[in-house]
């Protein structure tokens, strides 16, 4: 177990918590978020308080373009940085001068997005003489459940979004393992194309809705949510990957074969939706919980938790919004005698303030993550996360007794 040397890993575990003590209140940073299509500004001090947080959606626009377009939400994020910024500056009645440094999501996400927040952020940083924390924006959705809750490491984390899905095992703010990651698609992304093939957003009461969220809903009022199965991806494979393109192809055909036998007019929605939703967020579902029952049989089996803590689940990212799927990663938990966090609601999706508080995390470890020669930095749009142990884990081969989906 060279990785993990069980006994520096609690000395350097309670220092790092020591120090945090230390130094609660004393730093304040702001974050700017642009790496997909909202722009986020928040404040956050080191206590975890958020003294101010905007997020300035697109979804309403993308939603009507059926789908984001990469210079149109460089444009939209051009033109709302700065009021996103003022805003979030008068709600915190914070002098900017008075900041530790500037937080700002540099990879991974659309590039020509991220570049307009890094250059407010460099903006600001040369105005105010503030440093810059570059930030990997899944780090940073891995990490925001602290900010709010007192989540101490080593906790496995299951972080699904539009963008991404992955396993990571988070020993402390700036080390984390790679257990898994998608193949393909992100959850997100399929809840978004499925509800849009569906055309969900013609119905006014999906008009407004993410596609996760649409998807949600409907499945909420299922009348019989087992009439349509899917089948499970990559059950051959004893790793901790996810495959959502095979669902979504599927699903897809089954939407066609479906509107064929209801005789769907082509601007309607099949008669079965509500039970369709409720079949495919059960398939996605169960895919998730059985990749993260490996995950955390792994971690137990390399003892990468505390003997003494009960192993602790954080999940987040947008998809981790939805109840149902956070409702089966609870089950999965209580069955290992876990613990499962996840950030509040506001925090989940993209905003500012995850950013703050992983800069603020770094911040408190190493002071050298704040760069004052930031000239140089620049923007990422593909980034890994963490050191990879994904062959480690296919290597254990691993046969779970799968928790059954609620
Ligand atoms: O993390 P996020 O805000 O942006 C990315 O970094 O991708 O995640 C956005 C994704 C969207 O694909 C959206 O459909 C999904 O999160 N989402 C949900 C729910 N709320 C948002 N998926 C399932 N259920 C939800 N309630
Ligand atoms: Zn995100």
């Amino acid at each position: 177990m060279s990785l993990f040397n069980k006994n520096r890993s609690l000395f350097l575990g309670a220092r790092y918590i020591a120090r945090l003590h230390q130094q609660k209140c004393s730093l304040s940073v702001l974050g700017i978020e642009t790496s997909c299509d909202d722009t986020g500004v928040a404040l956050v001090q080191s206590d975890g308080k958020v003294l101010g947080n905007i997020t300035n959606s697109q979804q309403g626009i993308h939603l009507r373009y059926g789908g984001i377009i990469p210079p149109r939400a460089q444009d939209l994020h051009r033109l709302n940085i700065e009021d996103t910024y003022n805003k979030c500056i008068e709600s915190a009645g914070v002098d900017p001068s008075s900041l530790d440094a500037i937080a700002v999501t540099t990879r991974p996400g659309l590039v020509l997005s991220l570049m307009i927040g890094l250059r407010f952020a460099k903006y600001l940083g040369r105005k105010y003489s503030k440093p810059i924390i570059p930030i990997h924006h899944m780090e940073a959705h891995a990490l925001a459940v602290r900010m709010e809750q007192s989540v101490e490491f080593p906790y496995l984390c299951l972080l699904i979004s539009g963008g991404h899905s992955q396993l990571v095992f988070i020993k402390k703010a700036t080390e984390f393992y790679l257990l898994g990651e998608s193949l393909d698609d992100a959850p997100g992304e399929a809840f978004d194309k499925i509800s849009r093939r569906l055309r969900l957003n013609t119905m006014t009461k999906y008009a407004n809705l993410n596609g996760g969220q649409a998807i949600e809903t409907a499945a909420k009022e299922a009348t019989s949510p087992d009439r349509f199965e899917f089948p499970l991806p990559l059950c051959r494979y004893k790793d901790c990957n996810f495959s959502f393109a095979g669902l979504k192809n599927n699903a897809i055909r089954a939407i066609t074969a479906t509107e064929l036998k209801e005789k769907t007019r082509p601007d309607d929605v099949i008669i079965e939706y509500k039970d369709f939703c409720a079949g495919f967020l059960k398939a996605t579902t169960r895919h998730i919980t059985n990749r993260t029952q490996r995950a955390l049989e792994f971690c137990l089996r390399k003892m990468f938790f505390d003997n003494n803590l009960k192993p602790t689940i954080v999940v987040s990212g947008g998809v981790a919004n939805n109840d149902y799927i956070f409702d089966n990663i609870c089950n999965l938990a209580k069955k290992y005698d876990g613990r499962v966090f996840r950030p509040s609601k506001q925090y989940c999706s993209d905003n500012g303030a995850m950013i703050a508080w992983n800069g603020l995390e770094k911040l408190m470890e190493d002071k050298s993550y704040a760069l004052t020669n930031f000239d140089n930095l620049d923007v990422k749009g593909k980034c890994s996360l963490g050191f990879s142990l994904i062959d480690e884990v296919a290597n254990e081969d691993i046969k779970c007794k799968w928790v059954k989906t609620l």
